[in-house]
């Protein structure tokens, strides 16, 4: 007898025709994120590809995305349980791990120790504050170096050892130098880790690349190595607080986490630190690298946040937090920098946690979901001129920065795996950048071209480049 189904239940997402076998990885493109957009003008933004075997449900617009991640928080909260995931912080990752009670105790926990130590209250951000400040004092010092005689440098990797050097001060109560070499090559190897993450879901979803050598499969060798490294060099670390441990005295955010999580199981302690230092790294140094990229870029927005900051703070002091909101130029140069980089185009995948309808349609439980963010940031209905870099639209008439409008860049996700790093990151971005702009002049080096393209990973940089610093007038040796 023929089995009459109901509407609904049949009713998938539409999506390209897929290949037997590899689904539609060939049509990715180097840009997902914008081969992503194509394909929802003419699918809708709610649609669904094929990698390997596996169905991927594909989320773009800020309303199908609110949707999701809002309207059925719990039923998008999950990971894909892929395999390269265990490699990830020891299998410990709160960040890759899928959605359960004991995960959601693990952020909890991640979440409040971090604000305890970034921005529960003053006294944790005057203690930020002073950590940041020291780092950009010595990035300044660094570049000025790296720009003797007029020589240009490409300034990426002191940029992700002065954010590294923040997190590793809140995490460990350390920081290494820029001419320290061994800090350095783990943090250029631990970078890479973005730009394999990929090649390790792909392996997931394509289980036959394992069985011959490609470039994947390298790929994905090199992926488990590093975080083999990066977890080590965390252990390593947690290992000599353990054995120093004084629970009258909580040193830094180590001995917090040696003190809340331990009773998840062994390893959370040295997974979560290591989630922490690898999330804020290759996120915060692409941030910076753009903010130096773009002011080199439009040198006249560069010369009126020079004005903005001469203005507002002069030369006998340095910049602060407290300053931001007499500094509203500043404040839409940065979120401008978030939307026009959109610089992570994607969330780290998600997965449903249960069978749902979105839009109308179908998904079932352990549907792989990728979330475009890119796609709401360079929405033509919600932005004019979306590929222009322009400031000036988030101020109104009177200048000041249009919140409501800076809320509606979509970097940090939303709902319940939304970044935890999210207000941490802000102020080192806003502080970083105004100290550096208070003491430098960047100038392009002529001999490039400066092209606006990126280069993909799990953070969409700028293509390589360089610069040069000149210090501007001291009246007086800076202090914090
Ligand atoms: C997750 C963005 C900095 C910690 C994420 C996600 C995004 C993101 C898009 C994925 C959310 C999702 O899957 O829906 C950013 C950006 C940053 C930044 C743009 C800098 C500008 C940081 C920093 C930390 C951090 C500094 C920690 C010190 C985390 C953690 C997660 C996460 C732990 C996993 C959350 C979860 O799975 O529940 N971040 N992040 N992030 N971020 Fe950030």
């Amino acid at each position: 007898a023929l089995r009459v189904r109901s509407p609904r239940r049949t009713r998938s997402p539409p999506g390209p025709f897929a290949w037997p076998l590899l689904g539609n990885v060939m049509q990715l493109g180097e840009l997902p994120h914008l081969t992503f957009c194509r394909m929802a003008q003419k699918y809708g933004d709610v649609f669904q590809i094929r990698l390997g075997r596996r169905a991927v449900l594909v989320l773009n617009g800020e309303a199908a995305i609110r949707r999701a991640l809002l309207g059925q928080c719990a039923q998008f909260a999950g990971r894909p349980g892929f395999s390269s995931y265990r490699a990830i912080s020891g299998g410990k990752s709160m960040a890759f791990g899928g959605y359960s009670e004991l995960w959601r105790l693990h952020r909890k926990i991640a979440h409040s120790t971090l604000r305890a130590f970034s921005s529960a209250d003053a006294d944790a951000r005057a203690i930020l504050q002073r950590h940041i400040a020291d780092e950009a004092r010595e990035l300044v010092e660094a570049f000025a170096s790296l720009s003797a005689r007029g020589r240009y440098f490409d300034p990426s990797l002191e940029c992700t050892v002065a954010v590294a050097n923040v997190i590793c001060a809140l995490c460990f109560g350390q920081r290494y130098g820029h001419e320290d070499q061994e800090f350095k090559s783990l943090l250029g190897r631990t970078l890479k880790f973005g730009q394999t993450v990929g090649a390790g879901s792909l392996v997931d979803l394509l289980p036959w690349l394992q069985t011959f050598p490609n470039p994947a499969r390298s790929l994905y060798r090199s992926f488990q190595e590093l975080n083999r490294e990066a977890f080590d060099f965390v252990k390593a670390k947690i290992s000599h607080h353990r054995r120093t441990y004084d629970p009258a005295v909580t040193r830094d955010m180590s001995d917090a986490f040696i003190r809340d999580i331990g009773r998840l199981g062994d390893g959370y302690v040295e997974g979560t630190v290591t989630d922490l230092f690898g999330a804020g790294q290759d996120t915060n140094s692409a941030a910076l690298t753009w903010v130096l990229f773009l002011l080199v870029r439009y040198p006249h927005l560069q010369a009126r946040l020079h004005e903005e900051l001469e203005g507002a703070v002069g030369r006998e002091r340095l910049p602060a937090w407290e300053d931001r909101r007499r500094l509203p130029f500043l404040e839409a140069f940065l979120y401008e920098t978030l939307r026009f980089s959109s610089f992570v185009p994607f969330t780290i995948p998600h997965c449903t946690t249960a069978d749902v309808t979105v839009d109308g349609f179908h998904v079932p439980k352990d549907t792989v979901v990728f979330v475009n963010q890119w796609s709401v940031n360079h929405d033509r209905a919600k932005w004019k001129d979306p590929h222009a870099f322009d400031p000036g639209r988030f101020l109104d008439d009177k200048g000041e920065l249009d919140r409501d409008l800076a809320k509606g860049v979509l970097i940090f996700s939303l709902g319940k795996r939304r970044c935890i790093g999210d207000e941490f990151s802000k102020v080192q971005l806003f502080l970083f950048t105004a100290i550096l702009l208070h003491q430098c002049t960047f100038l392009a080096d002529p001999a490039e071209g400066l092209s606006m393209g990126c280069v993909n990973g799990l953070t969409l940089r700028p293509r390589p480049f360089s610069l040069s610093v000149t210090l501007r007038h001291r009246r007086r040796q800076p202090s914090a």
